[in-house]
C-alpha cells in the first residue's frame, strides 16, 4: 500500500518542528530507528532522477476481451473507492517482447481513469521482466480518492501512476507474500541501521509493517542499478537494509523470464452472468 497524499502531508507536517535525525548514533546506544530517523523525506523524487528514463520493454500485441472479466477486477471495480461500472471497465492482454510469444498480461482499466492505456502498458513494461512476471493482473481506476496505489501481492491496483508507485508496488508482488521483508536477515538489518530510508517507510516500519520498508529500498536498489546513478544522500545509517535487499534483489530481478515464475491467473466472470445476475457489465 502507498500513502495518500494527505497522509504524507500529515506526515510532513508531524514533523516539520523536528531536526534532521542524526545518523551516526554510537554503537553501544545501537536501537531500531525511530519514526523521525530517515535518509530522505519524500523518495518520489527519483521520478526526475532518471526512473523516467528506464527503458520501457516494446510490446507485441494488445488482445481485448470482451466476454471474460478477471474475478479480482470485478471485486475491486465494486469496492466504494473505485466504483467502476463494469461496463467501463476494458479487459485486454498485453504481450511484451522481453517475455515469450505466448504470454500475456492481463490489466483491467476503468475508462474514468486519469491516466491512458498507453501510459499504463508503459510503465509495466518498465519494470525488470523478472519482477513484472510476478504480477498477476495490473488494474487502473481513477485517482481522485487520495489513494495512492495498492498491491495484493498478486495485483497492482494503480491510481497514481508514475515508475515510482509501479515498481514500490511491483516489489510487493516481487516479495513473494513477505518472503524476503519478512525475512531474518531483513529484520536484523533495520535492529542494526540507525535510519529508514523515507519518512513513508519509517512510518510503517514503526507500525512492523516492513513490507513498506522493503519495497522503498527495493525501489532505490532498482533505481541505482539501471540508472547506474545514486541517491545524493549519505546511505550510511541504512547500509544493512541496503545490503540485504541488494542481495535478495539485484541477480533475482535481472534474470530473463521465466515461465514457472509466472504468476497464474485466477478465476473469470463472463459479461453476460453478471448482466443476467443484474450487474451491467
Ligand atoms: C502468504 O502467507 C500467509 C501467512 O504466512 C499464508 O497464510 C498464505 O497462504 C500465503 N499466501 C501465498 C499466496 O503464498
Ligand atoms: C547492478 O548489479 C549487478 C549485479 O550485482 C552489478 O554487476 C552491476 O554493476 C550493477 N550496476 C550498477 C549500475 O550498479
Amino acid at each position: 500500500m502507498l500513502p495518500s497524499l494527505l497522509s504524507l502531508l500529515l506526515l510532513a507536517h508531524n514533523v516539520l518542528a523536528i531536526p534532521n535525525p542524526s545518523p551516526k548514533a554510537s554503537r553501544l546506544e545501537k536501537r531500531a530507528p525511530g519514526a523521525q530517523d530517515y535518509v530522505i523525506q519524500d523518495l518520489w523524487i527519483l521520478n526526475e532522477l532518471g526512473m523516467r528514463n528506464i527503458p520501457s520493454s516494446p510490446i507485441r500485441r494488445i488482445n481485448r476481451w470482451g466476454t471474460k472479466i478477471p474475478e479480482a477486477c470485478v471485486y475491486e471495480a465494486g469496492l466504494s473507492k473505485h466504483q467502476c461500472p463494469l461496463d467501463q471497465l476494458d479487459v485486454f492482454a498485453v504481450s511484451f517482447q522481453d517475455a515469450p510469444e505466448d504470454m500475456d498480461w492481463l490489466f483491467c482499466r476503468c475508462r474514468d481513469a486519469k491516466h491512458s492505456e498507453g501510459e499504463l502498458i508503459e510503465e509495466v513494461g518498465r519494470l525488470p521482466v523478472a519482477v513484472r512476471q510476478r504480477v498477476r493482473y495490473i488494474m487502473l481506476f481513477t485517482d481522485d480518492h487520495e489513494l495512492g496505489a495498492d498491491s495484493s501481492g498478486n495485483d497492482l491496483i494503480m491510481r497514481e501512476l508514475n515508475p515510482c508507485v509501479i515498481h514500490h508496488e511491483a516489489g510487493h508482488c516481487f516479495d513473494d507474500n513477505g518472503s524476503r521483508s519478512g525475512s531474518a536477515e531483513f529484520r536484523a538489518a533495520i535492529q542494526k541501521d540507525t535510519c529508514y530510508l523515507d519518512s513513508y517507510s519509517a512510518g510503517a516500519a514503526q507500525e512492523e509493517v516492513f513490507a513498506e520498508a522493503w519495497a522503498q529500498v527495493f525501489l532505490l536498489q532498482q533505481f541505482m542499478n539501471r540508472t547506474g546513478k545514486k541517491l545524493d544522500k549519505n546511505l550510511d545509517c541504512m547500509e544493512n537494509q541496503l545490503a540485504v535487499v541488494n542481495s535478495q534483489s539485484v541477480a533475482s530481478s535481472k534474470k530473463p523470464f521465466e515461465k514457472a515464475l509466472k504468476r497464474k491467473w485466477g478465476g473469470f466472470i463472463l459479461r453476460k452472468d453478471l448482466i443476467k445476475s443484474g450487474v451491467p457489465a
